[in-house]
């Protein structure tokens, strides 16, 4: 399922599109504390593209973006027997002040948890509140051995397998192992 309808307001999800920049910038900064961008998870996705096919939007029925969600490729730590474990990070996950709690949020969740298994991929990891990402299946048990690269509440710090046992045994470190952003030549002035 990608859409829904709330009170005669229908949501739709969609891949984010270049055209869809902008607005995701706008609904960030109205719905994120305003630090967000310096926060640990933040360093794992600075200067890296999302994860191919796995940034959305949600879409009102007049086209505007109330939501946004992304995942970043990662390496999730080494398994028992040393081999890299590649998954997935969830974040930010957003939806518009305005539009809160008509159940975006969770579409969101579970279209991007949906794709990301279509795709492949065998686990997604993300920082936040335990309480909300706990309806979804993400729970700590999987993390207690992962570290992130600056400071983060435990208990904060979560997981969902998409493939059973893909996180058996994950210790170490987080690392982004996603495509980089290329950056804008620069232009030589010639004399
Ligand atoms: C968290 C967020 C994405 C949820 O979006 P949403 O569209 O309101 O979510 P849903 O409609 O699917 O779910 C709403 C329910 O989640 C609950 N909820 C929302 N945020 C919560 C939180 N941080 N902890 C616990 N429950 C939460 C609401 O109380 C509501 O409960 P109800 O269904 O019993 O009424 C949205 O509140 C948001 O953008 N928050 C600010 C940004 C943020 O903190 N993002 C997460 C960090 S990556």
């Amino acid at each position: 399922m990608n859409s829904l309808v709330h009170d005669g307001d229908a949501v739709t999800i969609a891949l984010e599109s270049r055209a869809d920049i902008a607005a995701r910038d706008v609904l960030l900064d109205r719905s994120m504390a305003p630090n967000w961008k310096k926060k640990t998870s933040g360093k794992l996705r600075a200067g890296r593209k999302p994860a191919e096919g796995l940034a959305f939007v949600a879409r009102d029925n007049r086209g505007e973006i109330v939501g946004t969600g992304r995942l970043w490729n990662i390496q999730a730590g080494i398994d028992a027997v040393g081999r890299p474990i590649s998954a997935l990070l969830l974040g930010p996950l957003a939806v518009d002040p305005d539009a809160k709690s008509k159940g975006t949020g969770s579409l969101l969740m579970r279209h991007a948890l949906s794709e990301a298994a279509r795709l492949g991929h065998g686990a997604v990891l993300l920082v936040g509140d335990a309480p909300y990402y706990a309806r979804f299946g993400f729970t700590a048990e999987k993390t207690a051995a992962l570290a992130l690269p600056g400071p983060v509440e435990r208990d904060r710090f979560l997981a969902i397998e998409l493939a059973e046992g893909w996180l058996d045994g994950a210790a170490g470190m987080i690392v982004a192992t996603g495509a980089k952003v290329s950056k804008p030549r620069k232009l030589r002035l010639v004399a």
